[in-house]
Order: C-alpha cells, then structure tokens, then sequence
C-alpha cells in the first residue's frame, strides 16, 4: 500500500508518482562522516555559528503582515523608477499600458524564485551537515539550515496570503539544484550553493528590498538579506586555503563545474516564464532582458558577489572570466585587480 495513495475526493486510486508530481527526487552517492574532534572553539567558523545563534527571528511575529497587499493595484512613483526604461525603450516588449501589471508579474516571478532557491539552500546545507569533515562546519551548517526553514517559511506565506500569483522553479535553478544534490564532492556543494546560489541571493535580496512594491516583502527580504550575509561569509571562510593544496584535475572538476553553474543561473534572468505568462512576445522579450542596459547592469551587479568570492578562492580562471564576459555578467573593468 505505500506506492498507492487515495484520493480523498472521490476515492481515485493514485501511483505515488502520479500524485506527488510536485516532488523532484535526485539520487545520490555520498560520504556521510562523523568526527571525534570536536573542534576548537575561537575560530571564525565558530563565531559564525554563535552570529546564527543570536540573529534568529520568527516570521510569525518579527514581520508586520497587517498591510493589505493587492496584486495588480497600481503602484506609487516610489517603486516605478527602475522599471521607467520598459516603457521608454522601444526594445521593450511592455506596453506602456501594461508597464503596472509587469511589475507585478515580475515581483511574483522574482518572489516565487526566491522561494525555490530558499528550498535548494535548506536542503543542500543539510546534506552538509553530514558531509563536511570538521565539526564547526556541521554545527554552523545546522543553524543555517534553521535560517533557511525560516527564509522559506517567510516567503511561501507571503506568496500564499498575501500576493496569489507564484511561478514554478526557473529550469536554471532547478538544472543547478539537480546537479547539486548529486554531487559527492562537498567542497562543490559549497561552490554551487555557498558561493554562487547565495552570492546571488545575497545580492539580489539587497537590491530587491528597496525595489518591490509593497512594506512586507521589503520587510522579509531585508531580514533574509543579514541571513545571506553570514551565509556566503562561511563558504569563503570554509573553503579559504582548500583550493591550493589540489591537483590540476581536481580544480579542472571545479573549473568545470562552476562555467556549467555559471552559465544556468545567467539564463536565470532572461524573465522567458514572465514574457509567457503576460502573453508577450518571448523572442523579444529575451533580446530585451539581454541586451536592455538596465537589465543587463542588475545582472552584473548580482554576479559581482560571485567573482569577488571566486577571486578570493583563487578560482577565477580565464576560462570562467570568458564566460562572465561572453554572457554580458561582468564588464572587463571587474578583472582589472585580477590582472
Ligand atoms: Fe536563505
Ligand atoms: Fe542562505
């Protein structure tokens, strides 16, 4: 009986598969470990651990929910300015009279991805907590995962009961997380996620709360966004050193990695699920998002974070500065220090 499930509405005999089409379900070989060291207690990892510790806040009573959010309502001037140039641009794919009902549909759309990537967080970083060898690593990892519960907790309800429209996982995303639950490397797993999932979210959490359009998504971004801060603090201080110490084909695996990592999350901003859903042209929508100064300038913003971390890892190598390039994510001025 555990591969059936009936419905409860009209008695329906279901496969597991057929009723839980909402589960992704990645297969995976890894090396759990415990350690009898059980670490020092002064080290920056540490210190982390115990920020974690004493910035936990509750979605439930740390955020106002009072305020009535309409979805579709027509926005203040305050939180039109960055979206001006939809309209202005003869490229954009937006007309004027639809510039409002955009904004919404990409405030869902970047909520809703948000959410997905809070999920990928949670469960990565638990995977951590069996996988890395030092204990102040597992223990940091576990009150991070309780961070990300929260995150995706404070989200989900907004999407729920405050904004009604939500997206399904961006195929990027979802390519990456994928990858990322298979991998039996865990320094790779802090890669992906640590330094480039979060280094993303990081970013795009600062920039996004000062530009949605109502109190209380601003108000949960802001809070996630310290969270993110003490996040992609402990990839870089977890993996600082590790890189120099490895073979040629053990930083060519990384190198591999991140230019495939990389290359899913730029797509990740094309906005293809919004052209969709607004019934807009997608070609034109996509050349827009790519080549539209704005557009292009928040995805260099975003991905600043990253090349800072890969650069202070020792892992920005040619190959990956072609590829942030190439895909519009950084100008050459960012490689300049590097040079
Ligand atoms: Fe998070
Ligand atoms: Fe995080």
């Amino acid at each position: 009986m555990a591969d059936k499930l009936r419905s409860e509405s009209d008695s329906t005999l279901f496969t597991l598969d057929q009723a839980r089409s909402d589960l992704m379900e990645v297969d995976a070989s890894i090396r759990a470990c415990l350690t009898w060291d059980y670490g020092e207690r002064d080290n920056r990892i540490w210190r982390l651990y115990q920020k974690n510790k004493n910035s936990q806040w509750n979605a439930d009573t740390d955020i106002n929910w009072d305020y009535d959010v309409r979805f579709g309502a027509s926005l203040t001037d305050e939180f039109s300015a960055g979206m001006a140039t939809f309209v202005v641009d003869h490229e954009s794919p937006v007309p004027k009279e639809r510039l409002n009902e955009f904004r919404w549909q990409y405030q869902a759309w970047m909520v809703s991805q948000f959410l997905h990537g809070e999920q990928g967080a949670l469960v990565t970083t638990a995977r951590l907590v069996e996988t890395v060898p030092d204990m102040e690593s597992k223990v940091y990892a576990a009150s991070q995962v309780a961070d990300e519960a929260r995150h995706v907790e404070a989200y989900a309800r907004y999407i729920d009961e405050k904004l009604g429209e939500s997206y399904p996982i961006n195929p990027g995303l979802k390519a990456l997380l994928r990858d990322l639950l298979a991998e039996s490397e865990w320094d790779i797993v802090y890669l992906g996620m640590q330094v480039v999932v979060e280094g993303l979210a990081l970013a795009a959490t600062r920039l996004a709360g000062s530009g949605f359009g109502d109190p209380i998504i601003t108000s949960i971004t802001k809070m996630i966004a310290r969270d993110e801060a003490r996040h992609v603090g402990f990839g870089s201080v977890a993996l600082a050193g590790l890189y120099d110490g490895m073979t040629s084909a053990e930083l060519d695996q990384r190198e591999k990695f991140l230019l495939e990592a990389i290359h899913l999350m730029s797509r990740r901003f094309l906005l293809k699920e919004v052209w969709e859903r607004m019934d807009l042209d997608v070609e034109k929508g996509i050349r827009f998002a790519r080549t539209d100064p704005m557009m292009f300038g928040y995805r260099q913003l975003l991905f600043q974070q990253v090349i800072h971390l890969l650069r202070q890892l020792g892992l920005l190598t040619p190959k990956l500065r072609d590829l942030f390039l190439s895909e519009n994510l950084a100008r050459p001025e960012a490689f300049r220090s590097a040079a």
